[in-house]
């Protein structure tokens, strides 16, 4: 293992002064819990803290050695936390609503541990959120899974079950962060064959995000997005066509109270687009399509970004938008969506059930309203979220009950790092709690063992535990 850098108290200090001048300025969720996990210390990537879930249990809570602990250096895809039994991580919440849930996973090579022995569900509240996962591949980058999930509750526990006794589950790093209120609105527009209707009831869902693509710009990292999220270009997924092009705008992006607000899309991803433009006095009859493969026998949530960034004036962009080739909005004026102002974002929600092709597929066109000598047709972003079953499934085929089923209360010793911060950056703390709320369904999880606090090596793992 290598010499590790450490935070003096006073480093610390400067540099969560220094992030929250870079936040405050725009969104400051009320709660942000950033964990590193298994790691000694804690890193800071583009400016943001994760803290080490271990150096935060209380002394007396911390039964493994640091020397057991997975990890190669400080970044957070260099450590992972790794359970050999059921255990989780119990986030306090104050700021009910819509959270953002990442968890961060990379496999990578240890002589403490085989990796080809993950596999692994995780469930976030009720949701199954990943079954049978394996964490990628050690080759591979990191995975990061992302999640938007509804709570009503004062807990956000993230459960981690090894799929079996001979395997194992671990994590490296994990994101709970409030999402803005505006983030996710409760009607969308459901697109049914031909009709398109009403969807309501979109905040009470869990989604999964799977597709975040800047149109026609590069990627962008959290770094540089209001909300630490990564859109990626959209090359991969577009239906090249002669007569689109791409457009970039240098200027500054009018947000607008009604509109598309800063922490829906940022500057990077509204001020980039592929266009339909006619150049003479005919209207291109072509359509801009992308494809995406989806699981079947989900609801989606697609997300399309516009910002009128390429017309000359307002009043001259109209166009069609299609999914799955059903026509979802029509004529949609870009200059009235986005109370006559150009530059200024506008973002619609459609909500569809995946189709047995695989694929979803989206397109613009122009419409019958479009121009000649014009723009006939913008997208600047799209992000497509998988949404919850009715049984609270978003991954694989059992709910929540019967996974917590496969792990009969005998073999069962529960984790409980709760981590509860009053100021994020600074005094983060974990400590055990009693098992609350939101687990009262499960036989498995109601009656837990109430006495001694556990380590266990068989994988040579580390694990916190401790009194209910
Ligand atoms: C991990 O181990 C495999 C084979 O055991 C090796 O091919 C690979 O280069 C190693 N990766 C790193 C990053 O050391
Ligand atoms: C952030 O965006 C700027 C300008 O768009 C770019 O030059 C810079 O490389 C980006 N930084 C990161 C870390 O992505
Ligand atoms: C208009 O321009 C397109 C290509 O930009 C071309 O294919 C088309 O033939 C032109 N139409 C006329 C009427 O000139
Ligand atoms: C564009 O896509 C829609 C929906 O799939 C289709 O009805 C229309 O014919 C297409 N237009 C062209 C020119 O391909
Ligand atoms: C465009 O106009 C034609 C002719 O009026 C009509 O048949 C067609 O349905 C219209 N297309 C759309 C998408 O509204
Ligand atoms: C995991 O895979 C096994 C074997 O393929 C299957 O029986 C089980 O139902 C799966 N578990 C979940 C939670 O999907």
């Amino acid at each position: 293992m290598e010499t590790r850098r450490t935070n003096s108290a006073f480093s610390l200090c400067l540099l969560s002064l220094s992030s929250l001048c870079v936040f405050s300025l725009s969104f400051s969720p009320i709660d942000n819990y950033l964990v590193d996990c298994g790691s000694t210390v804690d890193a800071t990537v583009d400016n943001r803290l994760f803290v080490s879930d271990l150096s935060r249990v209380e002394s007396h809570l911390l039964l493994a050695s640091s020397s057991r602990s997975v990890q190669l250096s400080d970044r957070i895809y260099d450590s992972a936390r790794v359970f050999d039994r059921p255990s989780r991580y119990v986030f306090n919440i104050r700021d009910q609503g819509t959270l953002m849930v990442r968890l961060h996973f990379r496999q990578f090579n240890s002589s403490k541990i085989d990796f080809d022995d993950a596999q692994f569900h995780v469930l976030v509240n009720k949701y199954v959120v990943l079954s049978n996962f394996s964490g990628g591949h050690k080759m591979s980058s990191p995975v990061v899974k992302e999640y938007l999930i509804p709570v009503d509750t004062e807990k956000l526990v993230i459960t981690f079950l090894p799929a079996k006794k001979s395997k194992f589950a671990f994590v490296n790093a994990i994101e709970v962060i409030s999402a803005p209120k505006d983030l996710i609105l409760d009607t969308a527009q459901f697109v049914n064959g031909d009709k398109v209707e009403n969807f309501d009831g979109l905040s009470k869902q869990a989604l999964e995000v799977m597709y975040r693509v800047n149109v026609g710009g590069p990627k962008v990292t959290p770094f540089n997005d209001t909300l630490w999220r990564t859109w990626v270009p959209d090359d991969p997924f577009f239906r090249s066509i002669d007569v689109s092009k791409r457009v970039y705008f240098g200027g500054r992006i009018k947000y607008r109270d009604g509109g598309a607000s800063r922490e829906v899309g940022p500057n990077n991803v509204y001020g980039t687009a592929r266009v339909i433009a006619s150049t003479n006095a005919s209207i291109p009859n072509v359509n801009m399509t992308w494809d995406f493969p989806v699981i079947d026998g989900y609801k989606y949530l697609i997300r399309f970004h516009f910002c009128d960034i390429a017309s000359i004036s307002l009043g001259l962009l109209y166009f069609n938008v299609y999914v799955n080739g059903n026509l979802a909005y029509k004529d949609l004026d870009l200059s009235f969506v986005s109370g006559y102002v150009l530059a200024s974002p506008f973002y619609a929600d459609f909500v569809v059930d995946g189709d047995d092709l695989g694929v979803l597929s989206l397109s613009v066109a122009p419409s019958n309203k479009s121009m000649a000598y014009a723009i006939d047709g913008i997208l600047n972003g799209v992000e497509i979220m998988k949404m919850n079953k009715p049984t609270g499934i978003l991954d694989g085929e059992l709910c929540e009950g019967l996974i917590l089923q496969s792990w009969p209360r005998s073999n069962t010793s529960f984790l409980f790092a709760l981590i509860a911060a009053v100021c994020v950056l600074l005094s983060l703390s974990v400590f055990t709690h009693k098992k609350r709320n939101g687990m009262k369904n499960s036989v498995a999880w109601s009656k837990l063992p109430t006495d001694v606090p556990e380590v266990d090596s068989n994988h040579g793992n580390q694990q916190i535990s401790g009194n209910l």
